[in-house]
């Protein structure tokens, strides 16, 4: 009697442990609403349709795509040569890039500072993830 009630209260912090976890990992994958307004900053320059280039290529289908590959679009040679050494869009390169553009590729041609928030950066991944 007793270890069938130990076994229960295993069972019950087991999940109680993993519900919590799932929870961590969701927060971590960033909120694709709230990911839809920081894309404002980038419209200027970035369409998310396929095919459709402003001043810089078009984002659709850039998470996991490797850098400096859309056709007809004119990469600076930094970032063609990023994609070359065997980079790719995933997540925590994106993160990096969109922290600060040129400390990851140092020459690239986009012109933009960075996003500073953690979150916004996260949200944000989470909306491109989606075209
Ligand atoms: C002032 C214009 C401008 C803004 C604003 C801008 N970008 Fe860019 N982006 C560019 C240009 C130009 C390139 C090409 C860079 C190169 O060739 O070095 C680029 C390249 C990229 C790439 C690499 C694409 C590929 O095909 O390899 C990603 C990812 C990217 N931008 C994401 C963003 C995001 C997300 C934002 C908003 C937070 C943003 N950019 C804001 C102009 C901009």
């Amino acid at each position: 009697m007793a270890a069938m009630l130990m076994a229960r209260l295993v069972s019950t912090v087991l999940t109680a442990t993993v519900m919590v976890g799932g929870a961590t990992l969701a927060l971590a994958a960033g909120d694709a609403a709230s990911g839809k307004k920081v894309f404002k900053k980038c419209k200027q320059c970035h369409t998310l349709e396929v095919g459709k280039t402003k001043i810089g290529p078009s984002l659709a289908g850039v998470v996991g795509r490797r850098p400096g590959t859309v056709e007809g679009f004119k990469y600076s040679q930094a970032m063609i040569d990023f994609g070359a050494a065997g980079n790719v869009w995933d997540e925590a390169t994106l993160d990096v890039y969109l922290t600060k553009p040129r400390n990851l590729v140092k020459k690239t041609k986009m012109a933009f500072p960075g996003l500073k928030k953690e979150s916004d950066r996260a949200d944000l991944i989470a909306y491109l993830a989606q075209f």
